[in-house]
């Protein structure tokens, strides 16, 4: 299986976000995680549009954007010109779930539905022909530097049972270098990890040692 890792921006120093995102990108970071909170879907805010604009200039990795908000559709459109790839929206939120993915297809940008750690696999049975990715969160969402809750593995077995085995599944949250192993033996291949990149003294090394 393809293995990708998402370092999440969240963790990053926001004085300095081209410098960071560039240092993953050279040391071979797959995607950049993008984490946009509205405060009312989870009790966080945290950046939108402008941001993932002002870094599309200066990199060429896969832009996937975390929408954490409460109304995703209304927003789509600007994540996707503001240069999103893959938009993922939550489950949880209260736009039409299968009108928004929808319509991020006609956007011309991949879709992906995210799940709470107390929301059932089957809350996203019904839109897996619609979508390109599921992130199964492994944390609430809205907070980095929190603990990977390991009741979530049998959600993730059951998603790549379900799914086959290319489905993209991302787990995000909690994810370190010494608990790698648990979502990955568990079945999922796009990987976030926000404290454990940027967190850490030396991403780009980090970035390395998880490729490894
Ligand atoms: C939480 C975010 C995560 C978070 C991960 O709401 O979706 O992407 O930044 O951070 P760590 O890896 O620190 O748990
Ligand atoms: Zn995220």
């Amino acid at each position: 299986m393809n293995i990708k890792l998402a370092p999440s921006l969240l963790a990053a120093d926001f004085s300095r976000l081209g410098e960071e995102v560039k240092n993953i990108e050279e040391a071979g970071a797959d995607y950049l995680h993008l984490d946009v909170m509205d405060g009312h879907l989870v009790p966080n805010l945290s950046f939108g549009g402008p941001v993932l604009q002002s870094l599309r200039g200066q990199s060429n990795m896969v832009f996937d954007a975390h929408l954490m908000i409460s109304e995703p559709h209304k927003y789509v459109e600007s994540f996707a010109k503001a240069g999103a790839d893959i938009i993922t929206i939550h489950v949880e939120c209260d736009s039409d779930i299968g009108e928004t993915l929808d319509k991020i297809h006609a956007l011309g940008k991949k879709a992906g539905l995210a799940l709470n750690p107390d929301a059932e696999l089957s809350r996203a049975v019904p839109y897996f022909d619609k979508i390109d990715m599921l992130l199964i969160m492994s944390v609430y969402a809205g907070f980095g530097g929190q603990s990977y809750i390991n009741d979530v593995n049998d959600k993730i077995r059951e998603a790549r049972r379900l799914l086959g085995p290319d489905f993209d599944i991302q787990v995000d949250g909690g994810v370190y270098l010494h608990n790698l192993h648990v979502p990955v033996e568990a079945g999922a291949n796009v990987i976030v990890a926000g404290s454990a990149v940027f967190g850490s003294d030396d991403p780009a090394q980090a970035v390395r040692d998880f490729k490894a």
